[in-house]
């Protein structure tokens, strides 16, 4: 079916009349808030209302007393739910805009009643919407009777066309708790072939006198106890759909065929090849397009606003919606996928309101579309096994077949208790329960097993839910992104709290073939984080370690991600070095080096090698001039994918522990041809000079070097030119005559050291005769300080030789602060001189020893000379 809309009032129009004739009446048109609400207590925003709870229960101060918006709304879940009756009715949606006016504490029913009722049937030229006034039927709260008063006497409806029903169709209540209020509705009557006379009060389906507009009196907020206080000031809230009435301006049956709908139901008609019965609510294949289109519409609105499909909350009903629409399409006999073909429709459809929607396309269809290929893994086993179970004996599915599809097979319980239904066929829930009960035990348990346990489940839901990191890197600094998940990240280096952030997409590079990961930025309208680390998290999922610098991230939130590009640079230079030093590596040690790992970041690189020897100087100077001849060279690199064996053949060499699948990148650079995954030069020329600072070995064959390239090379080379320049002039000469001052100075320093010597032994001689004057008997003992302990021992033996001397112990503090023992008994006497100072050196806090005519011993602590020097004193006896 085609259709057009020439001449009538598109959504886009109905959307402008609604909040223009509101405007022109002192209200703020109010651009319209996401479907993820603020507020905790609800999914989604269920109502016009929500964004403004705040300010009707006087939380917050409103900034203008009245405003007007098309908010979109979604009811999926909770106390507003009507996923389950998308496609079996006229009007129900899980998406829709709602079309309101509120007053916050402004004006009350006396104002808001006359104003729908203008707006309602003023003509389309004046600015209204054309209805007839006397098609329209009301409905207040049986209790009323202001509002009824209002709509007769002052607006002028029969009262014939006026009924009053209970709390549960005149009743508004947010949630279970929040603001609430009677209410009053507009119906229209669409005529006889719609249903039963009578008002609203006596039609059953709500075909006939449709409801159109909803005025809600808010009066109360309703706590989680029941009771119901008073809000602030009575305030008006109301809402109309917009689905609805666009169906009746654009004079079609349902919200199918209005220009929001069709296009979806033209595209999937046009996927799936049936044909669309327009009002057939029995044909299976309509109501089945009915459900693609509005769950494509749906879940576009809900994945541009930020929710994901998951298992947890609203990212489990957007699983369920999709599911629920794959489920469909599979009935359809569709085995290709289908949503993102019916997701670019539903763009087309809302991106002149919402041109987000437009700019966030690629992203919607992807996150779709990977949603219904996970499902379809699963969908057609799941069915077969549903299939068996929903036999004709059975009037109630087990609920561990339930638990089984959910688990294994992915089926949303909600899904299985559908189609169970329409055999109708209950499913045991308490069963299902109670499987799930016992599971979720069971991983709580087996994420007790390892410390990181937890964090890999983390990154697990998050590979699961959006799929794996697209990276842009290898040609791209930065890239527009979208901040899929925020998780705990580990602490820093300083000690502050990190996150572990995840994009879609991402120019950073991770962590592996020894290559160190990217740092740079995430940054969003709201905010800044720092990335300070990527790696991966799982395989090809990404994770950027980052602390938050400025404002906030969240997720759901665009962005751009940007790498350091200097820093990557570097990096990139010193990558292709490597490759080239491990050419030259082999070119000169031999052909049995092989890598053993490697770390290239941007200030130098490491590679460690196989070989059975230290690599002589010589030998590192061969190896660099052959990487820098390769350098000089500036051979463009070549980076291309092939297959492992066709790499064999062309004598790629393959990194060290790196795993790769049957398709390999290989890296041609210079002479040199090896597998990599990692960022390089475009032509080897890049790299700068590569030089090796250091070689060592780090196990038995196993040796490493690390070179530096780039910039480093130069600061090396300059840090090196400003060294020698420095010690020539410290040697008073020029750089170029370096080895020669050195020279001389070194001829100084040993002329000097003779001198030395030759006045130190002249110095003891005069010491030593002074010493042998104050001997009595033959006996010297006494302290000398600040000699070496050498030195003392010398004089102790210049002493003794003096004529007469028959023993000598010289104790003192020495010329670094410990203390010094000598005992010494003249040649040819049988006792050791060990027996002088043994007793002695104990009282300086230290022990010694000898056994011949000369003894030595150290202390630490000369407070106890003076005690040493009289226990050797009363040692002397035993020599002589
Ligand atoms: N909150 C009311 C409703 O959702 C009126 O906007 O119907």
């Amino acid at each position: 079916m085609t259709s057009t809309f020439e001449g009538q009032m598109t959504a886009d129009q109905l959307r402008d009349t609604f909040t223009g004739f509101f405007a022109a009446k002192d209200h703020t048109v109010v651009q319209s808030a996401s479907l993820i609400p603020h507020d905790p207590t609800v999914l989604f925003n269920v109502a016009g209302m929500v964004p403004f709870k705040d300010y009707f229960v006087g939380n917050e101060q409103p900034p203008f007393k009245r405003a007007t918006a098309s908010q979109k709304c979604a009811r999926a879940g909770g106390k507003h739910n009507d996923l389950d009756d998308v496609g079996r009715t006229k009007r129900h949606l899980v998406f829709f805009e709602m079309l309101g006016n509120f007053s916050f504490g402004d004006y009350f029913k006396e104002a808001a009643i006359p104003y729908a009722w203008d707006l309602m049937t003023e003509s389309v030229e004046q600015g209204g919407l054309g209805f007839d006034g006397d098609k329209l039927w009301i409905t207040v709260h049986e209790s009323d009777d202001e509002a009824e008063h209002i709509w007769h006497e002052q607006v002028g409806v029969p009262m014939e066309r006026i009924q009053r029903l209970g709390d549960k169709d005149n009743y508004w209540q947010m949630g279970d708790t929040g603001p609430c209020g009677p209410c009053s509705e507009i119906h229209i009557d669409r005529g006889p072939a719609f249903g039963p006379d009578g008002g609203p009060l006596l039609d059953p389906t709500g075909d006939r006198f449709m409801e159109l507009w909803n005025l809600v009196f808010m009066q109360f907020n309703q706590s989680a106890d029941g009771t119901r206080t008073a809000l602030p000031k009575p305030s008006i809230d109301t809402g109309a759909g917009l689905e609805r009435i666009l169906a009746l301006k654009q004079g079609v049956d349902s919200v199918w065929e209005t220009d929001l709908m069709q296009p979806l139901i033209d595209e999937a008609q046009s996927i799936t090849g049936h044909k669309y019965i327009v009002g057939d609510y029995d044909d299976r294949a309509s109501f089945a397009m009915r459900v693609l289109a509005e769950h494509a519409r749906s879940s576009t609105m809900l994945v541009n606003d930020g929710v994901f499909p998951s298992n947890e909350a609203r990212g489990y009903v957007l699983r369920r919606i999709i599911r629920r629409a794959v489920r469909f399409a599979y009935l359809l006999g569709t085995d290709k996928l289908v949503m993102p073909r019916l997701v670019e429709v539903a763009g087309n459809v809302m991106g002149q309101a919402y041109p987000d929607v437009t700019k966030n396309m690629g992203f919607i269809t992807d996150v779709i579309g990977k949603e219904e290929e996970r499902f379809r893994h699963t969908l057609k086993n799941g069915l077969a096994i549903l299939d068996g179970e929903l036999n004709d004996d059975t009037d109630k599915l087990s609920g561990s077949t339930a638990f089984l599809l959910h688990d294994t097979y992915g089926f949303p319980l909600e899904l299985t208790q559908e189609i169970a239904s329409e055999r109708s066929i209950d499913v045991d829930l308490d069963g299902f329960n109670a499987d799930m009960t016992a599971q979720r035990q069971r991983a709580k348990a087996a994420q007790k097993g390892g410390a990181d346990a937890g964090a890999i489940e983390g990154f697990r839901d998050v590979l699961d839910q959006f799929g794996v990191t697209e990276f842009v890197g290898y040609t791209d600094d930065f890239a527009d992104c979208r901040v899929l998940a925020i998780l705990d990240g580990p602490a820093d280096a300083d000690g502050n709290a990190t996150v572990d952030i995840f994009v879609d997409r991402t120019p950073f590079y991770a962590e592996s073939g020894g290559q160190i990961g990217d740092t740079g930025t995430i940054t969003t309208d709201s905010g800044t984080a720092t990335v300070l680390d990527t790696t991966f998290a799982l395989p090809n999922l990404r994770r950027h370690n980052a602390r938050v610098t400025d404002g906030t991230v969240s997720v759901g939130q665009t962005g751009t991600a940007s790498i350091d590009v200097l820093r990557r640079d570097a990096i990139r230079r010193n990558h292709t070095a490597t490759h080239l030093l491990h050419y030259a590596l082999r070119h000169v040690l031999g052909e049995h080096v092989k890598q053993a790992g490697s770390m290239v970041g941007p200030d130098r690189l490491r590679f460690d090698f196989s070989h059975y020897d230290a690599v002589t100087p010589a030998q590192i100077k061969q190896i660099e001039d052959i990487a820098n001849h390769e350098t000089l060279g500036n051979m463009p690199t070549r980076i291309f994918e092939t297959t492992k064996d066709e790499a064999e053949a062309l004598g790629a060499i393959a990194f060290f522990g790196d795993k790769y699948g049957d398709i390999v990148r290989v890296l041609e650079a210079g002479s040199t041809i090896e597998l990599c995954g990692g960022t390089h030069v475009r032509a080897t020329g890049d790299i700068g000079t590569i030089k090796v600072v250091s070689e060592s070995s780090i196990g038995s064959n196993l040796r490493r070097i690390e070179a530096v390239s780039g910039d480093a090379s130069v600061a090396l080379l300059q840090r090196d030119e400003s060294l020698i320049s420095e010690v020539a002039q410290m040697v008073g000469t020029q750089a170029d005559d370096l080895l020669g001052g050195v020279q001389r100075k070194l001829d100084e320093v040993k002329g000097l050291q003779d001198e030395i010597k030759a006045l130190r032994s002249q110095l003891a001689a005069g010491r030593a005769s002074e010493l042998a004057d104050i001997a009595v008997e033959g006996v010297v003992v006494t302290q000398v300080d600040g000699l070496s302990p050498g030195d003392l021992r010398e004089l102790a033996i210049a002493v003794r030789q003096t004529p007469g001397i028959q023993v000598v112990v010289l104790v003192g503090e020495t010329d670094t602060g410990g203390v010094s023992l000598v005992g010494a008994v003249a040649p040819g006497n049988p006792k050791p001189a060990s027996l002088l100072i043994k007793d002695a050196a104990r009282a300086v806090g230290g022990g010694g020893g000898g056994k011949g005519d000369i003894a030595t011993a150290g202390g630490k602590d000369p407070s106890g000379i003076a005690e040493a020097l009289r226990i050797a004193a009363e040692a002397v006896p035993q020599v002589l």
